[in-house]
């Protein structure tokens, strides 16, 4: 198995691994991780809230240059369900919510930073960020609604067994997509979505609308169809879910 590399105490894994590749060959399924993140990056320019020693915070190197780069939202897929797989192990009630937030029942439990390298046709390095709440258990940060495992189950977990066993089964996953067993990560994808069923609220940043979701489009883009029946499609920050 490619290497986990810990390092006691970083700004950011992200920003680390990012930085490591322009100097050195790294192997694709390599992982940094850190006990200690000062400074970790979330999604929309976010930060990502993790307490020293209690949780993984970690990145893992993919090169996908076999993924067009209109097509990169397959690989949010695939890391979503990997870590959906995972924590199922341990517990049950995990869902997917759209593009790739991992959710236990209404609360945030892992969050996916995925930072692409591009080069002129093709996605050269992928840099996935994810945040994983394991055995933090008081959350100070102004994040809406955060959950670890050890909330959930009142259990405490060994942080690198755990890795370990996610580097495995996402590099399982990455092979089923190598495989060109794209489809199957799409349809664990979609099964597993929050909110996949019936009628919820959503806002349009205009208004709120009542809508289901009735399908995610291969370039990520979310399909709602409204109660008075009209299919209105959003990319990522366009359309926000009213809790
Ligand atoms: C989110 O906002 O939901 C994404 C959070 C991603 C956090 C992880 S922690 C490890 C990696 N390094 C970072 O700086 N961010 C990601």
């Amino acid at each position: 198995m490619p290497p986990i590399i810990y390092i006691p105490e970083t700004s950011s894994t992200n920003t680390y691994l990012k930085e490591m590749i322009c100097n050195q060959e790294v192997e694709e399924g390599t992982i940094i991780a850190t006990h200690h993140q000062l400074a970790g990056r979330g999604q929309k320019g976010s930060s990502w809230e993790a307490e020293k020693g209690k949780n993984l915070t970690f990145s893992l190197l993919l090169k996908p240059d076999f993924v067009p780069i209109m097509e990169q939202f397959i690989i949010s897929q695939m890391v979503s369900l990997a870590i959906h797989d995972v924590l199922s192990q341990y517990t049950s009630d995990v869902a997917i919510k759209w593009p790739n937030d991992i959710y236990w029942r209404e609360k945030k439990i892992c969050g996916i930073l995925i930072e692409n390298i591009l080069g002129e046709e093709k996605i050269d390095n992928c840099i996935v960020g994810i945040g994983l709440n394991v055995n933090q258990e008081e959350f100070l940060s102004s994040a809406p609604n955060p959950i670890s495992l050890k909330q959930i189950t009142n259990q405490d977990y060994d942080l690198e067994t755990m890795l370990t066993f996610i580097q495995l089964k996402m590099l399982r996953c990455y092979k089923a997509l190598s495989d060109g067993r794209g489809e199957e990560i799409v349809k664990g994808y979609k099964s597993y979505l929050y909110r996949k069923d019936g009628y919820h609220l959503y806002a349009d940043g205009e208004q709120n609308i009542e809508a289901r979701i009735a399908d995610i489009q291969s370039t990520g883009y979310l399909v709602l169809e409204t109660l008075e029946g009209e299919i209105r499609t959003f990319a990522f920050k366009e359309v926000k879910y009213v809790m």
